[in-house]
Order: structure tokens, then C-alpha cells, then sequence
């Protein structure tokens, strides 16, 4: 199974991503292929159906909120992942858009990015401390919640148990997947739970500083950028 982040890792260099594609080319029988992004499932589904993307074996979505199967029929044909969804019970993105309402420093992205299961802001360079401060915020409405913190600029708001790393453990969990055999890859925050999930796990060189912390036992850095560090991450990895 390989399970990767989409912007600024498998795309951002189109000749790179097509080096990739043909490694898959041969193997695609042999593999899982999942993508795992903040973008929602219609934009990703844009980008498969215009051919920039390889069809994958199923996508997750909007912070690891949401997780599609791609089914037969190509990118028309994806349905949202049977038990995924069930699992945030009543929790609710306009609860926490209400709450941090007029929060300062934070600003609601566009409505395109907001879903029943994550509110999204722009907020720059938060510290450790201003998230602690907005999970009190949270918490004093009777929130609980996952915060996840990229590039210095966006901050996603997401249900307990969400996110990219339990969406690809749930998947590799339905397809009988031991650890060992998932590949994962990610360049920024909201690839730091995939990364640390305990599968193999590869960064690609232009990775930001605010990943320096999962490098580690199960997490190679690699020298080559965006898709040419992933297929350089799968040759690392499968020679282990
Ligand atoms: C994507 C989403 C945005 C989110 C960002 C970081 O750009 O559209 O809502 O904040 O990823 O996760
Ligand atoms: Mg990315």
C-alpha cells in the first residue's frame, strides 16, 4: 500500500510524476495506491479525471476526514468509505466555526474548504502555545478536537480520531495490511499522524522544518524532491 500526500509531494513536478507513473505502470495489480490530502474529495476527483493522477484504489480526503473508495467507473464511481464517517458521530464543524468565531488571528478559509467535519482557517505562524489556547477555546464550548497545523498558515479543526495517519491505519486495517508493507509519504503538518503512524515512511527533500520531529527509526528523509523523493523513498524502503 502507498499511501501519500498530494500537494507539494507527488505533484509538483510533472516530469518526476511521470517517472512515478510509469514505475506504477507495471505493478498496479500488485498495489494499493491512496491518496492522502487536504484538498476535498471533488478536487482530487478533478485532478485524477483529467488524467494529472493516476487512478487510485481509494483517496482520503479533507484532513483524513473523509475517505472515498475509487470504484469501477473511474473517478465517477467514488463512494464514501463504508464506517469512516459513522465514526464522528454528532460532531459538528459549525459548532467549532461558532465557537472560535472572531478568534483572533484566525481566519475562516473560503466556505469551498469547510465541511461538516472541518473548519478551516488561515492563521500564520502559530505557535505550540497559541493551539493550546484554542483547544481551551474549544474545550470551554464542550469541544474536543483534533488540530492540525501546516506550513505556517492553515489551520484544520477535525474530529477526534480523524486525520491522514487513522484514515490510512483504517485502510490498511480493511485490506489486511501489515505495517511493514505501507509506504507513506508527506512534505508538511498534515502529513506529521501519517507519518507517524508506524508504517515506512518518506519525506520528500522539500519537506518543511515543521516535519523535523517524525524523522526517525521508521521516517527516511529523502535527498530528491516532490515525486522523484517518493520513488526514491519506495526503492529505500523496499530494500528492507
Ligand atoms: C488544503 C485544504 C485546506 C487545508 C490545507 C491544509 O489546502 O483545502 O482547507 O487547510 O489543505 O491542510
Ligand atoms: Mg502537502
Amino acid at each position: 500500500m502507498i499511501a501519500t500526500d498530494l500537494d507539494g509531494t507527488l505533484l509538483g513536478d510533472d516530469g518526476a510524476l511521470a517517472a512515478f507513473r510509469e514505475w506504477l505502470g507495471g505493478r498496479r495489480e500488485r498495489l494499493r495506491l491512496v491518496y492522502a490530502s487536504g484538498r476535498s474529495a471533488a478536487a482530487v476527483r478533478e485532478l485524477v479525471a483529467a488524467g494529472r493522477l493516476p487512478e487510485p484504489d481509494a483517496v482520503i480526503t479533507d484532513v483524513g476526514t473523509e475517505i472515498h473508495v475509487a470504484g469501477p467507473g473511474g473517478a465517477s464511481g467514488w463512494r464514501p468509505w463504508p464506517g469512516w464517517l459513522e465514526r464522528f458521530g454528532d460532531w459538528s464543524a459549525d459548532r467549532v466555526r461558532l465557537a472560535l468565531a472572531g478568534y483572533p488571528g484566525l481566519e475562516a478559509q473560503d466556505p469551498v474548504h469547510q465541511t461538516r467535519r472541518k473548519a478551516s482557517y488561515d492563521a500564520l505562524q502559530l505557535e505550540a502555545r497559541d493551539l493550546a489556547s484554542i483547544r481551551q477555546a474549544l474545550a470551554r464550548h464542550g469541544i474536543a478536537a483534533t488540530l492540525v497545523y501546516s506550513a505556517g498558515r492553515f489551520l484544520d479543526v477535525i474530529p477526534p480520531g480523524a486525520g491522514k495517519g487513522p484514515a490510512a491505519r483504517f485502510l490498511a486495517e480493511a485490506w489486511s495490511m501489515p505495517a511493514r508493507d505501507v509506504l507513506v509519504f508527506g512534505d508538511s503538518g498534515n502529513d506529521a499522524d501519517l507519518l507517524a503512524s508506524g508504517f515506512r515512511g518518506t519525506l520528500v527533500a522539500n519537506a518543511l522544518p515543521e516535519l523535523d520531529a517524525v524523522v526517525g527509526g521508521d521516517v527516511y528523509r529523502s535527498p530528491l524532491t516532490f515525486a522523484a523523493g517518493v520513488l526514491d523513498g519506495i526503492r529505500f524502503w523496499s530494500g528492507r
